[in-house]
């Protein structure tokens, strides 16, 4: 069985890649590289030892898309292929849209021309909004997001439901990842952000490494024990795997399922901080400034549902997350570009 991974090329796609590839899927990716590498695929090939069909374009340019659908026999698409910079979306609203909205719609309709039937969306706990307090369960419903990158998660759940509803064939599964870290065992993928990263984990390998002098804390005077936020941190191989356990579950299953994929259990910032440290061996240097607009103080899962239903849960703790994200960045201080 073939899988299609939309965006297969960046940081989740790729690591999802491998974990498919391994449960002996057959691997097309396409993607047009705004935010990833074709090296990370040639790594993939040399992990798993198995070829990838790698197709580069663009999930919004329909030709590109139903070639995909014409050339090869689908049974899933996964869809990574989204822009995901929460600052970047404040300051590009209209480009986040136009991008993640089309890529999706697109998608929808040369599925729904090629016959493809199945479908697994990679969501965000953002959705959850303001509205409702942690451990989030999957039904809660969606709260108004803080952002336009969460509300491109936000109206790409609804566009999938709603299609589901018209096309009883349809199977939807929406994965609403938690905060994806870490890297590959190997240390020969892993997370490469372009340009400044936004996010905690590629932050602290930056500075870890010496390419950043220190990092900031966003607010220390939060209602936790430490006085920082707290986060649901997940190694990005559990991650992967639960993308291998969903497309496994969709093949019994029709209409749409929501899954929740974290550990369950949030660390702070400060935690976080000194678990890399100590996978690093580096004091990572660290100040205390002002809070994030936008930022929440709690986030993280109720990962039951996908333990009930996937058979999945997540493995691997902090201290492996710190210390794979730190082999892959000091084994690859700038990345793919080397
Ligand atoms: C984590 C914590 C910050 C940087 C976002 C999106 C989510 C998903 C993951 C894409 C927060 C603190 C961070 C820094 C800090 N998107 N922090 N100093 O905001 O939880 O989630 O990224 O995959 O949909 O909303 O992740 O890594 O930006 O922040 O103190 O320099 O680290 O305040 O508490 P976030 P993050």
């Amino acid at each position: 069985m073939r899988v299609l991974l939309c965006g297969g090329a960046g940081f989740i796609g790729s690591h999802s890649a491998v974990e498919f590839l391994k449960a002996g899927y057959d691997v097309t990716v396409l993607d047009n590289f705004v935010n990833s590498s074709p090296e990370a695929i040639r790594r993939v090939e040399k992990i798993t030892g198995r070829p990838v069909t790698m197709v580069e374009g663009d999930a919004a340019d329909r030709e590109a898309v139903a070639k995909v659908f014409a050339d090869e026999d689908i049974f899933c698409v996964v869809h990574y292929a989204g822009l995901k910079a929460v600052g970047e979306s404040v300051e590009q609203p209209v480009r986040y849209y136009r991008n993640n909205l089309d890529t999706t719609l697109t998608i929808l309709e040369c599925m729904q021309n090629a016959g493809v039937k199945n479908i697994v969306f990679s969501s965000s706990a953002t959705v959850y909004g303001e509205a409702n307090e942690p451990p989030y369960s999957e039904t809660m419903p969606r709260g108004a997001c803080t952002n336009p990158y969460g509300w491109t998660k936000s109206m790409i759940e609804q566009i999938l439901e709603d299609a589901a509803k018209a096309d009883p064939e349809l199977s939807v599964i929406l994965l609403r990842y938690f905060n994806p870290v870490g890297a590959h065992e190997s240390g020969l993928i892993g997370e490469d952000p372009k340009g400044r990263p936004n996010n905690l984990m590629p932050l602290l390998a930056q500075t870890a490494v010496g390419l950043r002098e220190k990092l900031t804390v966003y607010g220390g005077d939060w209602d936790t024990p430490d006085g920082t936020c707290r986060r649901d941190y997940i190694h990005v191989t559990d991650l992967a795997e639960g993308h291998v356990a969903a497309v496994n579950y969709l093949k019994d299953h029709r209409g749409t399922e929501i899954f929740n994929i974290g550990t369950g259990t949030p660390y702070s910032v400060l935690e976080m901080i000194r678990a890399y440290s100590e996978a690093s061996g580096v004091d990572v240097p660290y100040e205390i400034g002002d809070r994030r607009a936008g930022d929440l103080q709690d986030v993280w899962s109720d990962a039951t549902k996908a333990k009930e239903l996937l058979g999945w849960e997540a493995k691997l703790g902090l201290a492996e997350m710190c210390r794979d994200s730190w082999n892959w960045q000091s084994h690859n201080p700038r990345g793919y570009e080397g």
